[in-house]
């Protein structure tokens, strides 16, 4: 039975992730720093634990391993899924406060977790991190300058994971998804319209307009591809970056 915890687990990509692994038998964990989702997810999935963590606060990461230790007695399986947006504007507006907020959760966050879960993904048989990047990790992204900037620090990040841990038997890989069904995606799209003065469906056809095939990413669809990453047949796939995004041209 695989033991799997998942960062920002308590809602989109993070707890259709969990469900997935649920259903296959897993036992799962979510770190999520959204009480409320927390508590409604672990009521509602059985198998499920979870504990109230901000991820860029490392003593909060060491509390939350202490829940691991205690829920799941080990861990075969990280799925560095929390980041945040931050906010939509040009470098020249950017918030110097909020571009430092990105890095922490995004960055530091992802530092602290993957860091404190080594000594347990060691003694896993077959243990796998799976690191959520985004398209914006593939190409540049214009008005989005932290949450650009991260998700390619995540690829350098992965790789030497890859490099320093492969010899242990860890995997690391990163999955760059395009824009996913969902709130979140729409949040985006008005976002950039309030910055362009173009309509919420105008940027939408806009972004569709990069996508070879038309539509946004089902959040089950990368849940599974985390589920292949982290099974039997992908023992010797690391340091690889996994786009599931309509095969997109760009990040605008
Ligand atoms: N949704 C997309 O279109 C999309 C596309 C590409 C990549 N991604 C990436 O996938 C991951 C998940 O995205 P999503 O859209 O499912 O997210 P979401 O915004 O739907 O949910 C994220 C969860 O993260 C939690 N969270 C926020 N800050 C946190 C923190 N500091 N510590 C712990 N938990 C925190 C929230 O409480 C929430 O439950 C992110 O890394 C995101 O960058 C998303």
């Amino acid at each position: 039975m695989q033991r799997v915890l998942i960062t920002a687990g308590a809602g989109g990509i993070g707890l259709a992730t969990a469900k997935a692994f649920l259903a296959q038998g897993a036992r799962v964990h979510i770190a999520d720093i959204n009480a409320d989702a927390v508590n409604a997810a672990v009521v509602e999935q059985e198998n499920l634990s979870g504990s109230v963590t901000n991820v860029a606060d490392p003593l909060a990461v060491a509390q939350m391993y202490r829940d691991v230790v205690q829920e799941l007695g080990g861990l075969d399986v990280l799925v560095n899924n929390a980041g945040i947006a931050g906010p939509t504007a040009g470098i020249a507006e950017y918030d110097a406060e909020a571009f430092s907020s990105v890095i922490a959760v995004n960055l530091q966050g992802t530092f602290n977790v993957t860091q404190q879960a080594i000594e347990l993904l060691k003694d896993s048989p077959a243990a796998s991190i799976i690191t959520m990047s985004s398209l914006a990790g593939r190409f540049g992204y214009p008005n989005r300058i932290a949450y650009s900037t991260t998700k390619w620090g995540l690829v350098g990040f992965a790789k030497t994971l890859a490099m320093e841990l492969g010899p242990m038997g860890i995997t690391s890989n990163t999955i760059h998804p395009g824009a996913v069904d969902g709130p979140r995606i729409m949040n985006v799209f008005e976002g950039r319209a309030d910055v362009s003065g173009r309509t919420v469906q105008e940027e939408i056809d806009a972004a569709l307009a990069n996508q070879s095939v038309k539509q946004f990413i089902n959040p089950d669809d990368i849940a599974a591809l985390v589920l292949f990453l982290a099974g039997p047949h992908a023992r010797t796939i690391s340091g690889q970056m996994f786009p599931i995004d309509g095969d997109s041209k760009a990040a605008v």
